[in-house]
């Protein structure tokens, strides 16, 4: 087939009427599949459900002498803290080890500034008049709509190979108004971007007009690699404090998506300063987090050596399903010169740019054909996409034969609303 753009009228017509068939047999099978989410396949949880299994003996409910089972240690059970250091690159120290999600972790301390204020906040920032927060998109919805939640303005910062647009995020600092930053610097949502050593130098160096300034760097895919050897990432906060700016970063992760998504343990990592100013702050919200299954973590995960190992028997069921979505879409799509995407080597996602002004029409028709995606615009801060272009695919969690299905179908509809554009 020859590139779209090249066809002639009637061409575009017939090529229409053939794929029109060829939708009407899918949705004529009567399909219910999902690729919306990025969650672990049956497989996946599976792989790590022994689990389950630890804890038997009484001289497992004690870590460092502390009985897990009680009350106290509200930082963390300090074998978690060292295991989340050991991955992170940092010192224990800087770990707060929390419950189940990273994501709660990143709201509370959003909401921590609100209502109280951060370590260099002259006031909280539910006393400013306007807070702006920077939006690296395509970017992760759950993220953007925290901050939309508290009523930020939401600056979209557009995203390059190699990280956010720093020219842009350096200019946009120079307003006071503006308060923070997502990052997520390994296998981004949804472009599966690592930032560059010198993206992250720059941030590093920013000199924000806001004292408070706060980067939300968000390390939820780091040693998630599904293809190729793991992929070394630099501890942020020695570049930050290397830097003069100790205090700006905030980092998360999480083994949602290395052990089990919503029983796991999240973390976040912060200079010594910043853990005293949120110590104070979380004192009167919580005794302990669930140290049970922090110590369940330890036993199961033990190091960074042992958890990379762990992550490459999730390569092995995530690796075939990402290639067969990105070979699908290079034998379907690429030949017809309609769309973009990148081969990621890790994270969850394949982001996708249709062709502009297609993105909400593909959807529709995916979900004619029982197909159901992360709706378009979601990746855009206020999920609006301008240019109606982003999809993000989600592979993980459809087994590989249903992913097969999916994707036959995606193209198809790909395809369609592409012609559609272009008139038929
Ligand atoms: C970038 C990013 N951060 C955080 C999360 C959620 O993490 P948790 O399960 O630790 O809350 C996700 C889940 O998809 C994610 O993609």
């Amino acid at each position: 087939m020859k590139p779209y753009a090249q066809l002639t009228p009637a061409e575009r017509k017939e090529e229409y009427a053939r794929l029109q068939t060829e939708f009407d047999a899918w949705k004529a099978k009567g399909l219910s599949l999902n690729m919306a989410r990025g969650k672990p396949g049956k497989q996946q949880l599976d792989l790590v459900s022994d689990i389950f299994g630890l804890m038997q003996a009484p001289r497992d409910y004690v870590s460092d002498g502390i009985d897990v089972r009680n009350y106290g240690e509200m930082c963390g059970l300090p074998a978690a803290r060292r295991l989340f250091a050991d991955i992170l690159g940092c010192k224990p120290e800087q770990v707060f080890v929390g419950g189940n999600s990273s994501l709660q972790l990143m709201y509370d301390t959003i909401a921590k500034a609100y209502t109280h204020g951060l370590l260099h906040s002259p006031r909280p920032w539910c006393k400013e008049e306007t807070v702006k927060w920077l939006c690296p998109a395509p970017g992760y919805d759950r993220h953007f709509k925290v901050t939309e939640t508290f009523g930020f303005q939401l600056v979209t910062i557009p995203m390059t190979d190699g990280g956010p647009d720093m020219d842009a995020v350096e200019e946009a600092v120079k307003d006071p108004a503006v308060k923070g930053i997502w990052c997520v610097p390994k296998y981004s949502n949804p472009e599966g971007a690592i930032y560059s050593q010198e993206t992250i130098r720059r941030l590093a160096a920013l000199t924000p007009a806001a004292p408070d300034f706060l980067i939300m760097w968000d390390n939820a895919y780091c040693v998630h690699e599904f293809e190729g050897d793991y992929v070394p990432f630099p501890d942020i906060l020695s570049i930050c404090a290397e830097a003069g700016h100790p205090d700006m970063v905030f980092e998360f992760a999480s083994t949602s998506k290395i052990t089990l998504p919503g029983a796991g343990v999240a973390c976040f990592a912060c200079s010594e300063a910043n853990m005293a100013h949120m110590e104070k702050l979380l004192t009167p919200q919580v005794i302990s987090f669930d140290k049970v299954n922090q110590q369940r973590h330890v036993l199961y995960l033990r190091d960074k050596a042992h958890t990379l190992e762990l992550m490459r028997k999730h390569a092995a069921i995530m690796g075939p399903k990402f290639r067969g979505v990105v070979d699908t879409l290079d034998r379907e799509i690429a030949p017809l010169g309609i769309a973009s995407w990148r081969r990621p080597k890790g994270g969850y996602f394949v982001s996708f740019n249709a062709m502009p002004g297609t993105a909400r029409r593909t959807l529709a028709l995916c979900k004619e054909a029982g197909v159901t995606m992360t709706s378009a615009g979601a990746t855009f801060p206020y999920g609006k996409d301008p240019q109606d272009s982003n999809i993000r695919i989600a592979p993980s969690l459809p087994p590989v034969e249903e992913l097969e299905q999916a994707m036959t179908v995606f193209c198809v509809c790909v395809k369609l609303a592409a012609l559609e554009k272009l008139g038929v």
